[in-house]
């Protein structure tokens, strides 16, 4: 198994290529993987940059250049469940892009023709990923991650986004890398911690609680690394 570890910013992979043994860096199409290993798996990190376009860049080298054949993301979004406050974990059991619009043509929001609406994870992924929050005593919770090329700080467009798509939070990545690793068949999983509401203090809270989300995320990614078989 060679794992792939992504991230979309820096913060959310630094924890991560902190605690790799044998570090090797490879530049690769303007960006930088990190080889490595870490609890006898053969991993690679890197962190694409923001939104889908260089998530899907980035999910694809790590597959198809790389080898990957497991790929486990990193970092932080915007709540829109009220269940979420900052640094809670999600993790998704289903992606999907909330800008993603041909209604135009009588199509559901999210849809394109010979796509799907709704991108879903690895079971056995989010399995372990039960196991290491139980272990740990730490609430995670399941839901539906919604992904698009806006940073969300208003209101009205999160709850639209939360009634369209029945999602319970909100990045900016995840739902590249899930179309990329479902077109090619690598089992994927997707793990958020809250940095902000999506609301009107959301840049704020975004750029204050950044790094100790992010940091909470990547130490319960390493956590599923030492767990899988
Ligand atoms: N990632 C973290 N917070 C976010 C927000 N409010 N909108 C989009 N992506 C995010």
């Amino acid at each position: 198994m060679k794992i792939a570890i992504m991230g979309a910013m820096p913060e959310e992979v630094e924890p991560i290529v902190a605690k790799l043994d044998n570090l090797n860096v490879v530049e690769y199409a303007e960006n930088k993987y990190y080889e490595g290993s870490y609890h006898g798996h053969e991993v690679v990190v890197a962190y694409s940059k923001i939104g889908k376009v260089f998530a899907t860049l980035t999910a694809t080298i790590l597959i198809e250049k790389f080898g990957c054949d497991t790929l486990l993301f990193s970092g932080v979004a915007g709540a829109i469940s009220p269940d979420l406050k900052v640094g809670d974990l999600i993790i998704a059991k289903s992606l999907c892009q909330h800008d993603l619009d041909i209604t135009a043509f009588g199509h559901p929001y999210g849809y394109v023709p010979e796509g799907e609406v709704y991108v879903a994870s690895d079971e056995k992924l989010r399995e372990v990923a039960k196991q290491v929050a139980s272990q740990k005593g730490l609430t995670l919770k399941e839901g539906i991650i919604a992904t698009g090329d806006q940073f969300v700080a208003n209101e009205e467009r999160k709850h639209w986004i939360g009634e369209t798509f029945k999602a319970d939070a909100l990045e900016m990545e995840g739902a590249a890398v899930a179309v990329v690793c479902s077109a090619l068949n690598v089992p994927f999983f997707v793990l958020r911690a809250i940095s902000d509401a999506a609301d009107m203090d959301a840049g704020f809270d975004f750029d204050k609680f950044l790094e100790s989300s992010a940091k909470i995320s990547a130490d319960f990614i390493l956590s599923m690394v030492e767990e899988i078989q």
